[in-house]
């Protein structure tokens, strides 16, 4: 154990709680009851893997899409997914991912920096298991990003967002003589002046999706089969309320 690197970490808050070889625990930055949002995440995602890969992940490699400090990328790393690659905008995250696996001993997962809104999949290369969680709704160009994640996709996409409610229409298209129903909707929300923040977009304009409209466009990138995941019992007040979804994608 590093006790330096240990003394490093310690002295500073996170955007998540590690746990830490000597069994503590980092210290959140979020507001009392909000951090319940990576653990409601964590317990929907591992149902959905187990569901999906039984107990062990070992044989399959995966990529988090905006990994942050890596806590969902450990996860699968833990769970035997190898190797693991961590993707951000932000070289600090980058940065103290990288920091963070020394820590707990996330060997598999190694990170770099990429804005998501202009990588190419070539960039990326395919992997078996993707990770988008709390990217979609801080992105401009959010049907981009999807066929992407589709793309570097093998078997299985986890994706978790923030909703807007949901709308459908019939609206005249070229003349009122033609036309069409409206599918869905997306929410324009502005995060510009605000791209410091950790966890912001890197461009300011934002698009979130409605829960239909999203489940609409994951299966027209390709996904075969989509299915939406439900919140445990006591989850957080946003997935229990439907202000965030979180979805699995199956290529077959
Ligand atoms: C709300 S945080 C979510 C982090 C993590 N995936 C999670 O769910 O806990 C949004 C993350 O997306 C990253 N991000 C925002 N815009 C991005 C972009 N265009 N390309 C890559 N990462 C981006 C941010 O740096 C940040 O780490």
């Amino acid at each position: 154990m590093d006790k330096a690197l240990l003394e490093r970490i310690r002295a500073r808050k996170w955007f998540y709680q590690f746990d830490l070889p000597d069994g503590t625990r980092t210290e959140c930055y979020l507001p009392p009851g909000v951090e319940g949002v990576h653990t409601t995440r964590l317990a929907m995602l591992d149902e959905a893997l187990a569901r999906r890969f039984g107990p062990s992940l070992q044989g399959n490699t995966a990529v988090d899409l905006a990994c942050h400090e890596g806590y969902f990328a450990f996860h699968l790393a833990r769970r035997g997914a190898s190797p693991v690659l961590g993707l951000d905008a932000r070289p600090e995250h980058v940065a103290d991912a990288t920091m963070m696996a020394g820590a707990v001993g996330a060997t598999a997962f190694s990170a770099r920096v990429i804005d998501l809104e202009q990588a190419k999949a070539a960039d990326i290369g395919t992997h078996d298991i993707t990770l988008m969680l709390g990217l979609l709704y801080h992105l401009e160009n959010p049907v981009r990003a999807l066929r992407l994640a589709r793309a570097v996709t093998r078997k299985a996409l986890y994706l978790e967002t923030q909703v807007v409610p949901h709308m459908t229409a019939m609206v005249d298209w070229g003349s009122y003589a033609f036309q069409r129903r409206m599918v869905g909707v997306f929410g324009i929300v502005d995060e510009i002046g605000e791209e410091h923040a950790p966890e912001a977009g890197v461009g300011g304009i934002c698009l979130a999706p409605s829960i239909e409209s999203l489940e609409w466009l994951l299966r027209k990138v390709g996904f075969a089969s989509v299915e939406r995941l439900v919140p445990p019992a006591g989850g957080y007040e946003q997935h229990v309320g439907e202000k965030r979804a979180m979805f699995a994608a199956y290529v077959d």
